[in-house]
């Protein structure tokens, strides 16, 4: 493949003067430019952003590192930051690192040499301080933590989400309430377990558990087998995300166990098939498309230090007792 060096050497000038060419930036001769894009069209020279990039510094393009794009939520911040990033002439490189650490550290890397101009991180590595090394200097926002000493972040009060589901299963009666978490090594998992674990305390409760969970539909598809086959089965449930949620209806459904009448169970993330599965789904809301939206916008400014918090919101359908 033509390199950008090669039509500079074939039409006799500088690689900064086709950088000029390409990029239409700064004085070239009428009679050099035809040359150089003479030389373009022999070679069949098309100029990736990144090529465009070197000598400008600017390669118009973003990471957006994301867990995994089969779950809608993750999905639905991707769109946001993508059609922010193409409203701005920006593209984007989408990379999935599958909850792993190995993979987060491999994109980094190849985003870097990638030159992005910025990154949009979602991830849940809970060491910060080999997170901030491997990110380096390149402007990066965080969607979904929080960090300590860090600049930019976007960020929804998960500990506030969990005491709403919590809250609203003790008030419609549930005495038996389980929290079915999210991943180990999960921050926002983590913040939704201390507000369970929290309010059912600060209520008295002494009926109530939480089992570990992966934010999978085969996680809380599993856990709902083991939970309503056992002797104290829950009357009421507050899943840490709506695909486990999901994973619950089901095996419930197979057990020929009635929701809401049985019991109860309220989901986080609020996304789209929350309103379509049966019974509709009572969720935590989270602004998943505004929040990929924000991210992108507070990155394209490459402010130093910029912190965006959203309020979870509770979704009443009718996975819940009335
Ligand atoms: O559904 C995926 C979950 O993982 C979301 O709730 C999000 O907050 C993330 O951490």
């Amino acid at each position: 493949m033509a390199t950008i060096k090669e039509v500079a050497r074939l039409a006799g000038v500088s690689v900064s003067t086709v950088s000029r060419v390409i990029n239409e930036s700064g004085y070239v001769e009428k009679k050099t430019k035809q040359k150089v894009l003479s030389v373009m069209r022999d070679l069949r020279f098309t100029p990736s952003s990144v090529a465009r990039g070197l000598v400008s510094g600017k390669t118009s393009t973003i990471g957006l590192l994301i867990p995994d794009v089969s779950n809608p939520f993750f999905a639905e911040v991707a769109r946001g930051s993508e059609d922010a990033a193409i409203e701005a002439g920006f593209t984007v490189f989408l990379c999935n690192t599958d909850w792993k650490l190995e993979r987060e550290e491999m994109y980094l890397q190849v985003l870097k040499n990638k030159s992005v101009e910025g990154i949009v991180f979602l991830g849940n590595r809970s060491d910060e301080s080999t997170l901030l090394k491997s990110v380096g200097d390149i402007p990066c926002v965080f969607v979904d933590r929080r960090l300590s000493k860090q600049r930019n972040y976007i960020w929804v009060d998960h500990e506030y989400g969990a005491r709403l589901a919590t809250e609203k299963l003790i008030s419609i009666g549930c005495k038996r309430i389980v929290h079915i978490s999210g991943p180990e090594n999960s921050n926002s998992a983590k913040l939704r377990e201390r507000g369970f674990t929290k309010t059912v305390k600060e209520h008295g409760l002494d009926n109530w558990q939480v089992v570990q969970g992966d934010f999978s539909f085969a996680g809380g598809y599993d856990a709902a087998k083991i939970l309503l086959s056992g002797d104290n089965p829950p009357d009421g449930v507050f899943a840490g995300n709506d695909m486990m949620a999901f994973g619950f209806i089901r095996a419930a459904n197979e057990l020929g166990i009635r929701i809401p009448d049985e019991v109860s169970i309220i989901g986080y993330d609020d996304i789209e098939m929350a309103k379509c599965v049966s019974p509709a789904l009572t969720t935590i809301r989270q602004p998943a498309y505004q929040m990929g939206r924000t991210a992108f916008l507070s990155l394209k400014d490459f402010a130093s230090s910029d912190v965006v918090e959203f309020q979870p919101e509770l979704i009443l359908r009718n996975s819940t007792k009335a």
